[in-house]
């Protein structure tokens, strides 16, 4: 009796420790603490109107701070710098997809909350907004918003205007830094704004085993939206050569990255791009594959690659990718 009691004691720990190792690393899903039992997803608001002209610097348009974050037809500020936008891009279609360019940018650089669309292959975009669609792509964090969005953009889209998206975002190669990476033990104290940390002021605080992935200028990228405002990420010490060497050789936890996602992690053929790309973004994905909350088809050739990963790691990997020209 002593002995089953010591043993359901035992199992009972040992799935406790399991559950909370499978809590999603908050700063990767831009909370400041993990889910509670039962916690749903946090709607994104709507910008308070604001009619005051704005503009960032190099551009000549000028836009309000409604206009800016126009659901169906956001600020364009360098059209000038990229192809002509699809409709679906631009404007997206009322009233259940917003334009894509309102959180990816019209360049497709993305931000930490969301994900960088430009340079990946057309054959990769469709599959993955099919598995959106399919809801084979959702959030270990049931609070993220926006990749709910992201299911309800997928399925009110046709096949059309799917691959317009694809192909626009395809053609626009990725080639210039847009997230600095610094090694460091304090990082700016920031707070979370849907889904993204904007740092407060100047002071900084320990970072800890988290990174802290923020843009240079929180104005330009909250308020504004301008996608020349770039980002940083601080990682811990000694991460990014820790993740070069599960990167490059696997270290007997998993298949080095370069055979499928090429040489210089730049993607190849249909397999993503991991160079450069958001931290955070990378690791809500290794994490989201490892729990099972990303599972199509083609997932099936990362779930042995993140298996045995722990958190640590994950963190480690996504510190060396990020810190690779994309
Ligand atoms: C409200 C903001 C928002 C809008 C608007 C938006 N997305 Fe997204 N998108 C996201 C988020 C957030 C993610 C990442 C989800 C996650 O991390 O779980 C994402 C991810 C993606 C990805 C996956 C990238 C990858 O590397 O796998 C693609 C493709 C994509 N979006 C396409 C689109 C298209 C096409 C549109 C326009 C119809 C669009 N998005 C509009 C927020 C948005
Ligand atoms: C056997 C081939 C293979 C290997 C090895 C591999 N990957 Fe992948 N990876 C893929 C495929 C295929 C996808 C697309 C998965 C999907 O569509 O769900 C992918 C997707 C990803 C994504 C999501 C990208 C995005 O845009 O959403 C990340 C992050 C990733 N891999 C990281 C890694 C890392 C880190 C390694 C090495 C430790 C690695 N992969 C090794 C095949 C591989």
């Amino acid at each position: 009796m002593k002995f089953s009691i010591a043993l359901f004691a035992l199992a009972f720990a040992v799935s406790v420790g399991t559950m909370f190792a499978a809590d999603p690393p908050p700063w990767a899903y831009g909370f400041e603490g993990p889910p509670q039992a039962g916690a749903t997803v946090i709607p994104v608001p709507p910008a308070k109107p604001d009619p005051t002209p704005r503009t960032v610097p190099g551009a000549t348009a000028k836009y309000s701070r409604t206009e800016i974050s126009n659901r169906f037809g956001p600020a364009d500020w360098f059209p000038s710098e990229h192809p002509q936008m699809p409709d679906v891009v631009a404007h997206g279609k009322q009233s259940n997809v917003w334009a894509c360019g309102l959180c990816h940018y019209p360049n497709g650089k993305g931000r930490a909350e969301n994900a960088g669309v430009s340079g990946l292959s057309t054959e990769y975009f469709i599959h993955t907004m099919r598995d959106f669609k399919n809801e084979n792509r959702k959030s270990a964090d049931p609070r993220k918003a926006n990749t709910n969005l992201m299911i309800q953009f997928a399925k009110n889209m046709t096949d059309d205007e799917i691959k317009a998206a694809a192909e626009y975002f395809g053609a626009i190669k990725w080639t210039t830094p847009w997230i600095k990476v610094v090694e460091s033990k304090t990082a700016p104290k920031t707070k979370p704004s849907n889904g993204l940390f904007i740092t407060e002021g100047s002071e900084m605080e320990p970072l800890g085993n988290r990174i802290v992935e923020t843009p240079v200028d929180g104005e330009a990228t909250e308020v504004l939206r301008d996608p020349h405002s770039s980002f940083i990420a601080y990682v811990p010490i000694g991460s990014v050569k820790k993740g070069e060497a599960l990167v490059t050789k696997g270290g007997g936890k998993t298949t080095a990255c370069g055979v499928c996602h090429g040489a210089d992690l730049k993607g190849l053929g249909p397999v993503p791009s991991l160079a450069g790309r958001s931290p955070s973004y990378l690791m809500r994905q290794m994490f989201d594959m490892q729990q099972n909350f990303r599972k199509g088809t083609w997932t099936e050739l990362m779930k042995p690659v993140v298996a045995n990963l722990t958190a640590d790691d994950m963190l480690n990997i996504v510190a060396y990718t990020a810190s690779r020209t994309p």
